[in-house]
């Protein structure tokens, strides 16, 4: 017997004939490990913590499952049994920092080849878009791998996972390239002496555009593509450009709700014109004329998307600025309930990857039933690509992952 074993680090201090019945995998998250308890060993669960400890220096806390993942959020109940009591933890995967407590939101350290290799793919021109991103493993390796990405929307309605994600994010912004245009509104920015620049402002000049979104907030797929539908407004008539750029910052507070009137076909200088809209990004609503449609632009996400209208306009109409060319779905529990949402955000020749538990017997019909039944229904054409099982979920059960394509 090895002497930094677990046997070894055991012995002595549970009835010997125990000690072969502990289970010896666990998954390791940053300085926790979780592992899993029998109940004849529960009364041992302390001492088989400690010596866990003892074998894996660089741990800090032993947490015990407590039943399986559950509910919407998909989580599970974790309880503390050796170490330090702590339940969140930073982790690296593939080269980038998470913070995360594995108890209030999904994560699994085992899909971390799986994200690295479909990240590897991932061609660098691709909208991406992450329907079901948790503490954001997904969104996150994508924009470490592929860091000229056009676009990056995640979706999650767990607000714990939404928050850590916007943690991790944050924890990572070395990673972030700055578009070309950042260095003309520093210019812009010391021409006009307008005072130093808001931290809203800056994620502007990220040469990927970045949404995380809160899907508790009931945001879906759905309702974030009709936002650009027909709508009329009514506005003030209320005009900025009438005002000296160093009025403006005196008349700010007071501006704060107005809607203002972007007619975007009389927009002149469109550079000068851009850089004004990031300077005041968070402050006011815009209603912007484009071809005799008025659209309110109220949130941090609709400016991204009408800043990248205006800079693209030519190439791209305002509706398909929401459309993805790579979408992911890791939700195997209920993925394809999702498959609508998915076809409507999807651009022509999008690739999806639909996650789902499928029995043995089952594979891979099962998935791929599921995507093709969808997708008459939704009077879309598809090609399967590929249905790989991912791992093992339980005897004779497997995660998969069902890649298609949109033709
Ligand atoms: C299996 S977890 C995967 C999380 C993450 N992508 C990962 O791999 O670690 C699925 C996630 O989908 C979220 N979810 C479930 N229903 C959702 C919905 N309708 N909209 C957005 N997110 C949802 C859950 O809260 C959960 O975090």
């Amino acid at each position: 017997m090895k002497k930094n074993s677990l046997k070894a680090k055991l012995s002595g201090k549970i009835p010997e004939e125990v000690i072969n019945t502990v289970n010896r995998s666990f998954e390791i998250v940053g300085d926790i490990a979780i592992i899993e308890i029998s109940e004849e060993l529960e009364q041992y669960q302390k001492q088989i913590g400690e010596a866990l400890l003892e074998v894996n220096v660089s741990l800090k806390t032993i947490l015990k499952k407590s039943g399986i993942h559950h509910g919407e959020f998909r989580t599970q109940d974790l309880v503390y049994v050796a170490g330090i009591e702590k339940y969140e933890t930073e982790y690296l995967e593939n080269g980038v920092r998470f913070k995360l407590n594995p108890g209030k939101v999904y994560f699994s350290a085992r899909l971390s080849t799986e994200r690295s290799e479909l990240m590897e793919k991932l061609d660098e021109k691709q909208r991406v878009l992450v329907m079901f991103s948790g503490a954001g493993p997904y969104s996150l390796t994508a924009l470490k791998m592929k860091p000229n990405l056009p676009l990056l929307t995640a979706i999650e309605i767990n607000p714990d996972g939404h928050k850590y994600a916007l943690e991790s994010l944050a924890l990572n912004k070395n990673m972030f390239k700055k578009t070309p245009e950042y260095k003309s509104f520093v210019k812009f920015v010391k021409t006009h002496k307008l005072p130093v620049m808001e931290k809203e402002t800056l994620p502007m000049f990220n040469k990927t555009k970045v949404n995380f979104i809160n899907a508790n907030v009931r945001i879906e797929t759905r309702e974030f593509t009709s936002k650009f539908s027909n709508k009329k407004i009514d506005f003030y008539d209320n005009n900025i450009f009438d005002y000296e750029f160093s009025n403006i910052y005196h008349i700010l507070d007071q501006l704060k709700d107005t809607k203002i009137n972007i007619d975007v076909e009389k927009i002149h200088k469109l550079d000068e014109f851009i850089n004004f809209y990031i300077l005041f990004f968070d402050k006011f609503q815009w209603v912007a004329k484009i071809k005799d449609k008025d659209y309110l632009f109220e949130t941090a996400i609709d400016k991204t998307v009408f800043l990248d209208y205006l800079r693209n306009q030519s190439t791209r109409k305002l509706e398909e600025l929401h459309k993805y060319d790579e979408i992911y779905m890791p939700l195997p529990k209920d993925a394809e309930l999702f498959l609508d949402c998915a076809f409507r955000s999807a651009a022509p020749n999008a690739i999806v990857h639909m996650y789902d538990f499928v029995h043995e017997n089952d594979f891979p019909m099962k998935s791929e039933n599921a995507v093709k039944k969808a997708a008459d229904k939704n009077g879309v054409k598809i090609e399967i690509i590929e249905t790989r099982k991912v791992g093992q979920y339980s005897p004779r059960k497997y995660r998969v992952c069902c890649d298609f394509k949109i033709l």
